[in-house]
């Protein structure tokens, strides 16, 4: 595990997205795993800025996203598909055929999700894995659980994520109550995983998934076992970890 510390947003946005760009530069047909959330947003913006530099192209690249809402139309404003669209493709020359997300408003979850995985099967490895990470140490949206699932499945989602995503609804009802989420085992087979965390809100959740023993309790616990995975904190986030240098 490499552990790099931040002082600013800018300066983590900018090692993530030094990390992203860098990938489809030295691999044209990279695979990409790509998540939502407010975490991402500066890194999304500084990857649309190099890429309008001419750096770099995504016409070979293909993305696959953790996970999406169930039953939230593709064109709501919070749904994962218009995330996707606002902070990224809209921004770049991805063509619209190799971004896929799952699709929480099948009529057969069940086959939608068998679908998703034979996608992401089919494209080979994810070559990198963006992350962020829940309050409750959820990642993509793996909850914690007595066991945990390895392809992409619908999930329940805990009270914890509810209320946190809550801010990007009118109201806490009207946040979907299920996702549908790529599994913990598709993530643990991405080549690299990039976690990026911010605020002290989560310093607590980061030294249990980091430094803590691994459980299903804390699903970002497994990602200790991953071989290359790299971890961009800001300073908040890192406060409650001892010995691990930035
Ligand atoms: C989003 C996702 C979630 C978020 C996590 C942190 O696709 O899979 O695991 O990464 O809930 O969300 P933020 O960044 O909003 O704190």
């Amino acid at each position: 595990m490499n552990t790099l510390i931040f002082d600013t947003d800018d300066k983590l946005g900018e090692a993530a997205a030094n990390i992203l760009s860098g990938l489809v530069q030295t691999k044209p047909r990279a695979v990409l795993g790509l998540a939502t959330g407010g975490t991402p947003v500066g890194i999304y913006n500084q990857v649309v800025s190099d890429f309008k530099r001419g750096m770099f192209s995504f016409r070979e690249v293909t993305t696959f996203n953790l996970d999406e809402y169930v039953g939230l139309p593709v064109d709501h404003p919070e749904s994962y598909h218009s995330y996707m669209r606002h902070h990224l493709f809209d921004h770049i020359d991805l063509p619209a055929a190799q971004a896929y997300l799952p699709d929480g408003n099948a009529s057969d979850i069940a086959a939608e999700c068998r679908r998703y995985d034979e996608l992401i099967d089919r494209a080979g490895q994810i070559d990198l894995q963006l992350l962020g990470l829940g309050h409750n140490g959820h990642i993509g949206f793996n909850e914690p659980a007595h066991a945990l699932i390895r392809g992409t499945h619908v999930v329940e989602l805990a009270e914890e994520t509810l209320q946190a995503n809550a801010r990007y609804f009118q109201s806490l009802d009207e946040v979907p109550k299920q996702a549908l989420t790529m599994g913990v085992g598709t993530i643990l087979k991405a080549k690299m995983i990039v976690l990026v965390v911010k605020g002290a809100d989560k310093a607590a959740i980061v030294q249990s998934a980091l430094q803590g023993p691994i459980t299903t309790d804390c699903p970002a616990s497994l990602l200790q076992t991953h071989p290359h995975l790299i971890v961009l904190l800001d300073r908040a986030a890192a406060e409650k970890l001892g010995g691990t240098s930035p």
